[in-house]
């Protein structure tokens, strides 16, 4: 399946959920079914009023990981969200940034979702091939972030 078949399912999907969660949960599955890279999926969403800010574990597929609440001065999760820009690396072990999730992790994207301009959480995508995420899927996946930061701006 090609990345852009896959932006079609996405837009299939989006038509078909009844709210933003039920998109978040689909989502997150579609990726990491159709994709063989992408070993690990999953929505990490802004505490709403938490101080500091923490970012929660939302809808995921893949290992459990016990990062289920991080800060935003942690790990690439937290570059992402307090910088507002999509974290692509290419090598996690070369990171000093890194939060394990798995040993098997190598490579890794963060793309911010914003509601109303704002950040208000982010899609993470782990693989167990290094340099796994290039141009094309970093179009995908910020596509995907911004279909779901579009669904979420309709329920905020
Ligand atoms: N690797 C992330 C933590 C989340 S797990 O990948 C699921 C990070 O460095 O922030």
């Amino acid at each position: 399946m090609t990345l852009e078949d896959v932006q079609r399912e996405v837009d299939q999907l989006n038509r078909n959920a009844r709210n933003a969660t039920e998109l978040m949960r689909d989502l997150v599955k579609l990726l990491h079914e159709k994709l063989l890279k992408y070993n690990w999926v999953g929505f990490y969403m802004l505490e709403p009023g938490a101080k500091p800010p923490m970012l929660v574990l939302g809808a995921y597929q893949g290992a459990m990981t016990p990062h289920t609440r991080i800060p935003l001065n942690q790990g690439i999760c937290g570059a992402a969200a307090s910088s507002g820009k999509t974290v692509v690396v290419d090598d996690v072990a070369s990171d000093s940034r890194y939060l394990a999730c798995s040993i098997e992790t190598k490579s890794e994207i963060v793309v911010p979702l914003f509601a109303h301009s704002a950040v208000i959480g982010e899609l993470d995508i782990d693989s167990h091939f290094p340099a796994a995420f290039g141009p094309e899927d970093r179009d995908l996946v910020e596509y995907c972030a911004r279909v779901v930061g579009k669904r979420l701006e309709g329920s905020l």
